[in-house]
């Protein structure tokens, strides 16, 4: 197996990581990953297989020492579904998906219509950062509504999302971890209180249905509650914002035409936006047991790397991978990964860009960029610093 060097956070690498992961890729199923001393993959098969392979999974083999300073993140991450495995994880999935259910993500279509429209006819005329005008806000409150916590809390929900997912990026330093913590400690004390309040106010909504699962005994615990609640918040807008930026981004800048935004053809465009350029780039797993994948032995307590980016242009699977083709054939991606943690939020994330994009285009027909967007240096992430462009 190969080992290659990239720093996470060079520029080059930040603005443009895929010419890596073609290099990577071409030497095999596998390599070891310098930078993050960790054996990674970024070839389409393997990195299917190991999503959907139980004997890989996501709670580690030995659970890391915790520092005192980022207790309080991880005691929310301890009983958030995408730390946990099977029977725990299985329990909260089920009552989320009962809650989730195709009918009512279906339901949010002309609340989705009718905020997008507002948010579109709001932009000024001139220049104007689409990514903090219309593609934060839509997701934000759409997520907040269908929870059923005040939309006025969108900016305290964008303010802790974003130090809570410091978290996870390269170069991770204490300043960030500081952050984290105080993010969380805000985020639960909100989500307590504001449960308790609720808890006299049903309604028809997510957090109603879950007060009701916590109510009802040992189905979903207090801290259960409030992981499943801070989980589906801050997963339920960070991609999908950068989605919308790094999917206008590209549209613009293949000058493609607006009938690929047209009814029937929405569905193929969205798919190749998420494939093209999406918004997570890795996730790993650990192996639980000795497991060969492709040639490649990994043992119990090992870990692996998934590189959704690399993945999605894999030259075995997609026909000219690194061209942005909006009529493609859709076919499967990795961009909400796949087997047991495949993203409970895929038909709300597509619902919403199917919607967004095609009414912002309408309302702006001259949607031009005003400067060459620049990603944020914030690996594993892949998300827009800003989109400045003119109406
Ligand atoms: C374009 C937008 C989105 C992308 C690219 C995305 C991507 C992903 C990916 C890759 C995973 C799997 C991680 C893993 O297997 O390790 C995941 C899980 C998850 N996502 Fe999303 N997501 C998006 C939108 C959403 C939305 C809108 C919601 C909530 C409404 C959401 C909620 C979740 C949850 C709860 C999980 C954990 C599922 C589990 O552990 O079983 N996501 N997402």
């Amino acid at each position: 197996m190969e080992t290659l060097q990239k720093y996470p956070k060079d520029p080059e690498f930040v603005q443009d990581p895929y010419p890596f992961y073609d290099r990577a890729r071409a030497l095999g199923p596998f390599f070891r990953w310098q930078d993050y001393d960790l054996v990674c993959t970024g070839n389409a098969a393997a990195v299917n297989a190991i999503f959907r392979d139980r004997r890989f999974g996501r709670e580690p083999v030995i659970p890391p020492a915790v520092p005192p300073h980022l207790a309080p993140f991880y005691a929310v991450e301890a009983h958030s579904m995408l730390e946990l495995e099977p029977p725990r994880h299985t329990r909260l999935r089920n009552l989320v998906l009962r809650a989730f259910t195709s009918r009512r993500i279906a339901g949010l279509a002309p609340d989705v219509t009718a905020l997008a429209t507002e948010l579109a006819e709001a932009l000024p005329a001139g220049e104007v950062d689409l990514l903090q005008a219309f593609a934060q806000p839509l997701p934000v409150r759409i997520i907040a509504r269908l929870l059923g916590v005040p939309e006025e809390m969108a900016p305290d929900l964008l303010r802790w999302s974003n130090a809570m997912v410091g978290m996870y990026m390269a170069g991770r330093t204490r300043q960030m971890e500081d952050r984290a913590t105080t993010a969380t400690g805000a985020f639960v004390a909100f989500l307590r209180s504001y449960i308790d309040e609720r808890r006299a106010r049903p309604a028809d909504d997510l957090i109603t249905q879950l007060i009701a699962a916590e109510m009802e005994g040992e189905r979903l615990s207090s801290d259960e509650l409030i992981s499943t609640c801070i989980l589906l918040l801050n997963a339920g807008h960070e991609a999908t914002v950068h989605t919308i930026g790094n999917g206008v981004k590209t549209l613009l800048e293949t000058g493609t035409p607006p009938d690929a935004l047209a009814p029937g053809a929405v569905e193929t465009t969205v798919e190749e936006i998420l494939r093209f350029d999406p918004a997570l780039h890795m996730f790993t797993r650990w192996a639980y047991e000795e497991v060969e994948v492709m040639g490649q032995t990994f043992r119990r307590g090992d870990q692996v790397g998934l590189l959704l980016g690399a993945a999605n242009r894999d030259p075995g699977v997609w026909d000219r991978p690194n061209h942005f083709l909006p009529g493609r054939p859709a076919k499967p991606h990795a961009s909400f990964g796949a087997g047991l943690h495949f993203c409970v939020g895929a038909p709300l994330a597509r619902l919403e860009l199917k919607i967004s994009l095609p009414i912002l285009f309408q309302r702006h027909p001259n949607l031009r960029l005003a400067s060459a967007p620049l990603y944020a240096d914030v690996y594993h992430f892949h998300g827009l610093q800003q989109l400045l462009v003119t109406i």
